[in-house]
């Protein structure tokens, strides 16, 4: 097998045995000198964005060249499990806990058989980085708890005129003029938060959060995790109510806290966002679209939606974002886009290049 020496976003990306690669809505965890990239396997085809196979891993050295370390998290053959085979696991994202010493994955789980709507985490913990994970549990983020971020008069459940009046609205998941900014994490009190697309970040002082689109997909949540993080540990923001910021990635730099996020539109592209905050319960503010360049590119994020931002080891002020080429008619088809976050005053931007390397981050 040829070794590779660059990045070439949007192209076929062969592994170690010349298969490209399959962990889509991915994310990289750095352990021990190896980078391990955690990812949906698909399969050909529609079909294919539901999970039959289960969370993939691939190991690397030096980021160009991938091994295929096989399934970490199998699902399921008993059908009546939540991750049986079949159903909606998304975006799996693996942090390690140095307390326990565990690997814990989070992942956005649809059990078989209702579309999107139970909106779930699902999580699932390992002794050994790639595997075999134990699926845990099926929850929704929060239940019994107030976010920090609202007015003691929005801390109530909804009364029956504001349930009937959200009965009658279509909230499907996608933006609408009429959302109801202050109605969804209320109803959704006592039973828990709705959760679906996601990313774990560590902070510095050890503390990891889950950060997920709920309400619907019209508000993020910014939620921390207990110290083993296997739980929400019942505090949590929510970040621009209304906004529909999808596929949330996160990027600390300069004492600053920036989330790149996309519109949401499903598996089509479209314009990127760049959020930021002093604190990561802070007061988040939209500064607009990271991309640079052309229109047409610029519009739909180099034809990609964010999933991860990876911190490149030994290197300074080095990181790359990593998108998903979505091919909905046949995802096991979908293509990586990995491009190098440039800081501007303080900012980061993304633009295209067709080919590139590590040496990027060298010119500066
Ligand atoms: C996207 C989301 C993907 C997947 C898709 C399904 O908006 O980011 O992870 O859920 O919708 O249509």
């Amino acid at each position: 097998m040829s070794t590779r020496n660059s990045f070439r976003p949007g192209e076929l990306w062969p592994d170690n045995s010349g298969v490209h690669i399959n962990v889509h809505g991915g994310g990289v965890l750095f352990h021990d000198g190896v980078y391990y990239w955690f990812g949906e396997h698909k399969i050909a085809g529609e079909a294919g964005n539901a999970a039959h196979v289960g969370v993939h891993v691939y190991s690397s050295r030096d980021l160009y060249n991938w091994r295929d370390e096989g399934i970490a998290l199998a699902v399921s053959d008993d059908p009546h499990s939540p991750i049986t085979r079949g159903c909606i696991l998304e975006r799996p994202k693996v942090i390690f806990n140095p307390r326990t010493k565990k690997f814990v994955m989070w992942f956005h789980l649809e059990p078989k058989g209702n579309g999107y709507s139970d909106s779930l985490s699902g999580v699932a913990v390992a002794d050994k980085v790639t595997g075999p994970f134990q699926f845990l549990r099926a929850l929704r983020p929060n239940a019994g708890v107030w976010p920090l971020n609202v007015p003691d008069a929005d801390k109530r459940e909804l009364s029956a005129a504001e349930l009937a009046r959200l009965s009658d609205m279509d909230v499907a998941g996608a933006p609408r003029p009429w959302y109801p900014k202050q109605l969804l994490f209320r109803r959704d009190f006592a039973g828990g938060q709705m959760a679906r697309d996601l990313t774990l970040f560590v902070d510095n002082d050890g503390s990891a959060y889950h950060i997920y689109a709920s309400e619907g997909n019209g508000t993020l949540h910014i939620s921390q995790l207990t110290d083993d993080f296997l739980q929400p540990a019942g505090k949590f923001i929510r970040v621009l109510p209304g906004r529909f910021n999808e596929a949330p990635a996160m990027l600390k730099h300069g004492g600053k806290y920036f989330l790149l996020t996309s519109d949401c539109t499903g598996w089509a592209p479209n314009a990127a966002r760049l959020l930021a905050a002093d604190s990561i319960f802070g007061q988040w503010e939209e500064l607009g679209n990271p991309c640079i360049g052309p229109g047409e590119q610029i519009a739909n994020t180099f034809e990609s939606q964010s999933t991860f931002v990876l911190p490149v080891q030994g290197k300074r002020d080095a990181y790359i974002f990593m998108a998903d080429r979505w091919r909905e008619q046949n995802a096991i088809d979908g293509r990586y886009v990995w491009l190098p976050i440039e800081f501007q005053h303080g900012v980061p931007t993304i633009s295209w290049r067709a080919e590139w390397d590590l040496s990027v981050f060298d010119k500066r």
